[in-house]
Order: structure tokens, then C-alpha cells, then sequence
């Protein structure tokens, strides 16, 4: 078990990816506290978590809300004597965001995932940092996407959202990583079980004449294994990355789009 003893906290672990990487924690024999902005999709993952036979506990925690997740991971201290793990898989819809030309772009709608994605990790990291210095241990982790590294039509201030958090987590790291704490990022392609996804590429595919089928077809040629990621996979490599497996790495994004992205 290659989390084993590791106490976690999963932010927006009511998402696909919260999800996914909550049952591979807790399979990897992590203590899990999940957190999300509406309680029942987070004891939805709980449920499934302690069903399969591992530990998880939920709360209803806004990660925009800086009381709150201190107030909550205290709460966890207190319980678990100490965090080894922050993960944040917070993402918002992209129908707030995506999908409108940059110049017909109003400002609210270009800044929305800047602030809301910059934000929350930054509260989510600080807020573990603080507590994972006493012990001198921990590691602080996000997902990210390619956007944050390539030209993509129609992502508005998305790509500009995950850039910051790629540099985040660069700076986080220099920080933090001569107390102990690694900071890293895992970069997924295109999860193709999620609604995200969807969300995200629907209108591309439309403005390009294509099916939504042929869309994602031409997604996956572009990767290397001509096919997109699966869930679990992105999970197994979010447990090597967040164990002491992975503890030579830090301030680092780990490309996971099968090629579909040189680095
Ligand atoms: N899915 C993919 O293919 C993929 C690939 C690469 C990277 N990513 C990245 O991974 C992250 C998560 O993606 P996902 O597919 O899991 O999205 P998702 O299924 O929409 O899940 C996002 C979760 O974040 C929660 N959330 C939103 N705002 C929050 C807040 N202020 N406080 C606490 N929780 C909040 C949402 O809760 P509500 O339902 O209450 O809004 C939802 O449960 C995003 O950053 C995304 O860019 C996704």
C-alpha cells in the first residue's frame, strides 16, 4: 500500500476527477477527508470510498471560502493529528467559461477561471503549507490541463486559469520544498468519462463541422498511443506522485497527454 498511514484531504472531491483520485487513495490505504462545495455529491464519493473498504469522511467546504478551509482542515488536525496530503481537483463548468471568441469576451467571463482556479489553490496550498511545516512533510498537488501550454481556440481565460497554476505550483515548491513539502501537478489529456470534457470541446466540435464522436477520435490520433486517458490511469500516477515513491520530485507538472503535448 503506497499510502498507507498518509492522512488526505481531496478538495472538489465531488468531480470526476476527486472522484477517481479518491478511490485510488483510499485503495492505497490513505485516510481520506473530502471536501466540496455541495455536501451531497462529496457523501456520494465517501459512500463509494468506504463501501470499497477504505476511509473517507465529507464535509461541505467552498475552497473560494478562506474561513472555511482553514476552519476544516484544523478540524482534520484535530482528528488526524497532522495532513500529509492536499489535493485540489476544484474545477468549475465550462459553460460559464468556454466556447465565445476572445474578442466578443466580456471581461467577467475572461477573468472568472483566472480568479477561481488561482484562488482556491492558492487557499488550499497555503492553508496545508501552514499546517505541513510543523512536521516538516507533505505534499500539495492540482490538476491541470494542456491548455496551460497551447494555443487552444474558443478556452477564453481558461488556459490563462491553468497557466497560473502551473507557475503556482513552481513557486509554491521553491518555498516550500526546503520545509519538506513537495508541490506537484499532474496534467491530464481529455478524460473522456468525464463531463468536462464535453463541456470543454463541445462547441470546438460543432464550430469544426464535427460529430462529438469524430471529435474525440481526432482528439486521441493526436497522442502518441492514439487514444485518450482513462480515469484510473490519471489516478494511479496521482497515488506514485503523491507518495514517498515520488520524493525526488517537486515544482513540477506531470504531462500526461500521451505525447499529445511535447514538453
Ligand atoms: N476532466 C478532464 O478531462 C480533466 C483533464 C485535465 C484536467 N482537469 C482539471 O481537473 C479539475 C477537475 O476537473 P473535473 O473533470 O473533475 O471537474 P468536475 O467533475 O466538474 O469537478 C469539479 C468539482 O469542483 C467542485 N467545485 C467547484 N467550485 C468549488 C469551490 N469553490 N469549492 C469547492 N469545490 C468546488 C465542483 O463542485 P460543484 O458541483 O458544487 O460545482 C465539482 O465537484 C479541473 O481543474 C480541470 O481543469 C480535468
Amino acid at each position: 500500500m503506497m499510502l498507507k498511514n498518509k492522512i488526505a484531504v481531496i478538495y472538489g472531491a465531488g468531480g470526476a476527477i476527486g472522484h477517481a483520485v479518491a478511490r485510488a487513495f483510499a485503495r492505497e490505504g490513505a485516510t481520506l477527508f473530502l471536501t466540496g462545495r455541495q455536501r451531497a455529491f462529496v457523501e456520494a464519493v465517501a459512500n463509494d470510498v468506504v463501501s470499497a473498504g477504505g476511509s473517507a469522511e465529507a464535509a461541505e467546504v467552498d475552497a473560494l471560502d478562506e474561513q472555511a478551509v482553514d476552519r476544516h482542515l484544523q478540524s482534520v488536525i484535530d482528528k488526524a493529528a497532522g495532513v500529509d496530503i492536499a489535493f485540489n481537483a476544484v474545477g468549475i463548468p465550462g459553460t460559464k467559461i468556454l466556447g465565445v471568441p476572445l474578442v466578443e469576451l466580456n471581461v467577467e467571463q475572461f477573468s472568472l477561471p483566472i480568479t477561481t482556479y488561482a484562488t482556491s489553490y492558492f487557499l488550499i496550498a497555503r492553508t496545508a503549507a501552514r499546517r505541513m511545516v510543523a512536521n516538516k512533510s507533505g505534499v500539495i498537488m492540482t490538476a491541470t490541463t494542456q491548455h496551460s501550454r497551447m494555443g487552444i481556440p474558443l478556452s477564453g481565460g481558461y488556459g490563462p486559469a491553468m497557466a497560473a497554476e502551473e507557475a503556482l505550483t513552481r513557486v509554491l515548491s521553491a518555498e516550500l520544498a526546503p520545509q519538506g513539502i513537495r508541490v506537484v501537478g499532474l496534467r491530464p489529456q481529455a478524460i473522456p468519462e468525464t463531463d468536462t470534457l464535453k463541456e470543454a470541446f463541445e462547441v470546438r466540435a460543432r464550430v469544426s463541422g464535427m460529430t462529438w464522436e469524430q471529435f474525440q477520435e481526432s482528439l486521441a490520433s493526436k497522442t502518441h498511443a492514439r487514444r485518450l486517458m482513462t480515469l484510473a490511469e490519471m489516478a494511479n500516477v496521482a497515488v506514485f506522485m503523491a507518495s514517498d515513491q515520488a520524493s525526488g520530485m517537486t515544482g513540477t507538472i506531470v504531462n500526461l497527454t500521451m505525447g499529445s503535448l511535447d514538453d
